[in-house]
């Protein structure tokens, strides 16, 4: 088996992992396009859904499907009518501005769940085009006993989104249009692949064993390119992560409720319904209420598990939630917030003493001692499951488990960014060192090494896309300076699943964005603990 190379050039291979390309009104040129987005995230039933829609073409169709155990089509509407609308420069910043093109009112009668709208028209050629959104129809507060409450991740949603040409990675702003933006916008559409995507679609995580003494190789990305999807397709969104979750849990039997991130912020007595609160997938921003909800909840006796990671920076949320800020690896230097009386608000590291609230607080791990494995230089022959050094544990219970096994070897739930705390090994077992924050009590079950750093031997340093820019960043946040010693200090991380206790509440969490690819391939054993976390946490 070896890299597939889906008709590339090496010079395309090149461009498809360290350009820039993105979605933006006009790429498809002569054949035209269709775009939309909705005005908000979330809605709950009997708001009213307002699209803002900009076509090439006059008329199109609109379908909505609830995607969760089954597809069910539950609104359909023809010949609507659009027209192309003009789109900020910066509308990645700014919002796109797009005037309302159509509107429905959400029954009372719609379950709770993701919302997949798709738009279809006629091309200039009079080939079909189409555009995919999803919205969130939230649970209305009440008592909700026996049934969990997902919360999808978006905002990495928002920070991932390429459309328009800027994210919280890449873009065209600033004076030379070639820096991220620290100010992202929801009033925009999502970028190719966040909503569907085809099963051939590959994720990040290296499926091809790794020859020796070879320069890493992204089949995601480059797929990406060949196929005209986005470039972080792969990185976040409903179609990677948590829809994967979603149809799982309803067709295993859970009823599953699903809310967006903003309920955690604005509307946090929603979780007082529930017995268990689930995250999933690359989970990486956060704000600073967001974790206040979820702190109290747990506090007040709810359980939270995470399958999930990534826990790295804190957001703050502007104009009711339409954008998010987060400079980043410029807080220091540009966000307004640091350095005054509310620098705790800044937007960095959840670790970084400016800030001083590690995640491992509220779920236990932190982003900056785990992160990458099993792609680019970064543990590329990395273990593929989580090595499990407490099987004992109530949450392995009927896998049949052993010290030593790898649990989800075989569907690749180890990676590619993965939370840990910093440990010791003692008689064979990890043990939390209590630095960074680690709560009392944290147990850790599982436990597999992962890589801050893309160690260059083999590649080139042009040619580097992880590179050491994280690992410096975590040396001078945690340590305080960037020197050779400092980041050697942070570069070794290490991926995990550890549970704790707080006030009447408890924590599970396994630390990796892929532990949804153990639902999707239906590998036994995953199911397995994932049910045995579930149905404790719901009283089963
Ligand atoms: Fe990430």
């Amino acid at each position: 088996m070896t890299f597939p190379d889906f008709g590339l050039s090496a010079d395309e291979r090149r461009e498809a992992v360290l350009g820039h390309y993105y979605e933006r009104p006009g790429m498809d040129g002569e054949r035209g396009e269709i775009w939309c987005y909705t005005d908000r995230i979330s809605y709950a039933p009997g708001e009213t859904v307002t699209l803002h829609v900009s076509s090439t073409a006059p008329r199109y169709a609109l379908e909505v499907v609830r995607d969760g155990r089954t597809e069910a089509v539950v609104l359909r509407e023809e010949g609507l009518a659009a027209r192309w609308q003009d789109t900020p420069d910066q509308c990645s910043v700014l919002g796109c501005g797009w005037a309302a093109s159509h509107a429905f009112r959400i029954p009372e009668d719609w379950p709770s769940g993701g919302y997949r709208v798709t738009l279809r028209a006629e091309g200039r050629d009079g080939a079909p085009i189409a555009c995919h959104h999803l919205f969130i129809v939230r649970p209305v507060p009440g008592r909700r006993p026996g049934r969990i409450l997902q919360v999808a991740a978006t905002g990495s949603w928002t920070a991932y989104n390429t459309w328009g040409g800027s994210n919280h990675y890449q873009g065209i702003t600033g004076p030379d249009r070639n820096q991220y933006a620290p100010t992202v916008s929801i009033e925009r559409p999502f970028c190719r692949g966040f909503v569907v995507l085809p099963q051939d679609a590959p994720r990040i995580p290296l499926e091809v064993p790794v020859p020796p003494a070879t320069p890493p190789r992204y089949p995601h990305m480059e797929w990406a390119y060949a196929n005209g999807y986005s470039k972080k397709y792969a990185s976040s969104g409903w179609a990677s992560y948590d829809g994967h979750f979603f149809r799982w849990a309803e067709r295993a039997g859970y009823a599953v409720d699903l809310a967006s991130q903003h309920e955690l912020h604005f509307r946090p007595e929603i979780l007082d319904g529930y017995d268990c609160v689930v995250f999933i997938g690359h989970d990486e921003y956060w704000t600073w209420e967001m974790r206040d909800a979820i702190d109290e909840y747990v506090g007040r006796g709810g359980r939270a598990a995470r399958f999930a990671a990534n826990f790295m920076w804190q957001t703050r949320l502007e104009d009711e939630g339409r954008r998010q800020v987060c400079y980043k690896y410029r807080a220091r230097a540009e966000d307004p917030l640091y350095g005054t009386g509310r620098q705790s608000r800044t937007t960095t590291s959840w670790e970084a003493p400016e800030v001083g609230r590690p995640g491992a607080a509220t779920f236990g791990l932190n982003a900056t001692r785990g992160l990458y494995v099993g792609w680019g230089g970064c543990a590329p022959r990395g273990v593929r499951g989580f090595p499990v050094y407490r099987p004992e544990h109530w949450a392995f219970a009927g896998t049949g488990l052993y010290y030593g096994d790898l649990l989800g070897a075989e569907s690749h739930v180890f990676g590619y960014e993965v939370d840990g705390v910093d440990y010791v090994i003692r008689g064979g077992l990890p043990e939390p060192t209590g630095e960074g924050g680690a709560p009392d009590g944290l147990e850790i079950l599982a436990l597999g090494m992962s890589s801050l750093k893309e160690e260059s031997a083999d590649i080139p340093a042009d040619d580097q896309f992880l590179s050491d820019a994280d690992a410096r960043f975590v040396a001078e946040t945690l340590v305080g300076d960037q020197t050779p010693a400092s980041v050697d200090k942070v570069k070794r991380g290490a991926g995990m699943i550890a549970t704790f206790r707080r006030g009447g509440g408890e924590v599970f969490h396994a630390g990796s964005c892929e532990w949804v690819a153990g639902l999707l391939r239906r590998d036994p054993m995953v199911e397995r603990v994932t049910a045995n976390v579930l149905d404790r946490y719901l009283g089963r």
